[in-house]
């Protein structure tokens, strides 16, 4: 047989049936006026990051630290932790996957409140665990007591997302804290952050990983340059945790895990917190925006501490999406649940509202 026809390997049958990412996108081929598709944020790159990246280009005949330590250091004096409490990587999926690949076996069960983040069937599906899914309650948030009830023997991590992706609900603080009290010692819990600074005070944001993590040695809290920090294209998440768990991820975890202009760019980002706190400002207006002007139409909106909304549509979610593309705004649709539209510039709020004043459900 012609070699270009014959069937390759089978790959593990853990391949078998995963979801797939993106597969919520919209066509690859269209082209979008306004990107609401993927909680990006809209701003462009800031002049200084611009220049530490060209610098960081002239080295690049070498390799970057083997584990992202100068990333790390500065990290740990954000946070007030030690840089032996943090792991860097390509993203914070990226860190999810190595975290579910080093301690799960098949088998194993991973606890997660579902709807949630899309990545985590397909992550927990490599590892070989089960994913037990949680459902949200009436007003898209986690589920405390049923989600405690789902924790079993074979449980080896809870996963939470908080503020939740797509609902962008979230637990406060206090109840957060009282969740985490509950689950049980030999539970890895794993905390995804990732859209944190949207729904806190900068202060708090910084300072509470290092409360949490004093008072749960089983807790890795997860966090990303991808949507405040505005850098979703240099790929840089963090890892925080006892420093047992963070060598178990480096142990995971190949060397060299960030390109040093993806350091750089990183590193200057710390540097200009100002400019991040003005985006999360400007995301609260056009969030409000968003949501006062949708739900003033009769479209129903969770209450969102996110970057995104998420309108709870059911069946027309898929008719709404439809309707925004033909407008060149590109969304996310899980079909047959719901619509997230991620906030953007005023300008993309107001292509929204025009948009959905002029959409009739499944026309
Ligand atoms: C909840 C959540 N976690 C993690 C990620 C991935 O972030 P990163 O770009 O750091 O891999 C996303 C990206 O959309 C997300 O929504």
């Amino acid at each position: 047989m012609d070699s270009m026809h014959a069937a390759p390997p089978a790959p593990s049958k853990r391949l078998d049936g995963l979801p797939g990412y993106g597969k919520g996108r919209a066509a690859g081929a269209m082209v979008f006026a306004h990107r609401l598709g993927s909680n990006e944020a809209p701003d462009a790159v800031d002049p200084a990051i611009l220049s530490a990246v060209t610098s960081a280009m002239a080295g690049a005949n070498r390799y970057p630290d083997l584990r992202g330590e100068t990333l790390a250091a500065a990290l740990a004096g954000r946070h007030g932790l030690n840089a032996a409490q943090i792991a860097v990587s390509a993203g914070s999926i990226v860190l999810l996957d190595q975290i579910l690949r080093g301690w799960c076996d098949p088998g194993d069960a991973v606890v997660a409140p579902w709807r949630s983040y899309e990545a985590y069937p397909i992550i927990a599906g490599l590892s070989g665990a089960t994913l037990v899914t949680v459902p949200l309650d009436a007003a898209h948030r986690l589920d405390r007591a049923a989600f405690l009830a789902a924790i079993g023997p074979r449980t080896r991590i809870a996963l939470i997302c908080n503020p939740n992706n797509p609902t962008g609900t979230a637990l406060d603080a206090d109840s957060l804290d009282a969740l985490l009290a509950e689950i049980p010692a030999d539970v890895l819990i794993v905390l995804d952050e990732a859209y944190c600074d949207f729904a806190g005070s900068a202060s708090q944001v910084a300072a509470s990983p290092a409360a949490r993590l004093a008072r749960h040695p089983n807790l890795v809290i997860l966090r990303t340059f991808s949507k405040a920090w505005g850098l979703a294209g240099l790929r840089v998440g963090y890892a925080m945790a006892a420093p047992r768990v963070i060598e178990q991820i480096h142990a995971v975890q190949p060397p060299f895990p960030l390109p040093g202009v993806a350091l750089a760019a990183a590193l200057a980002a710390l540097a200009l917190e100002p400019a991040v706190t003005a985006r999360i400002a400007r995301n609260a207006t056009e969030r409000a925006r968003l949501t006062e002007g949708l739900t003033a139409q009769g479209l129903p909106v969770a209450e969102s501490q996110a970057n995104f909304i998420w309108l709870p549509l059911g069946v027309d979610a898929a008719s709404l999406n439809d309707h925004l593309a033909r407008n060149g705004i590109a969304a996310r649709c899980f079909a047959g649940e719901g619509l997230r539209i991620t906030t953007g510039t005023p300008a993309d709020t107001d292509a929204v509202l025009d948009a959905v004043a002029r959409w009739r459900p499944n026309v």
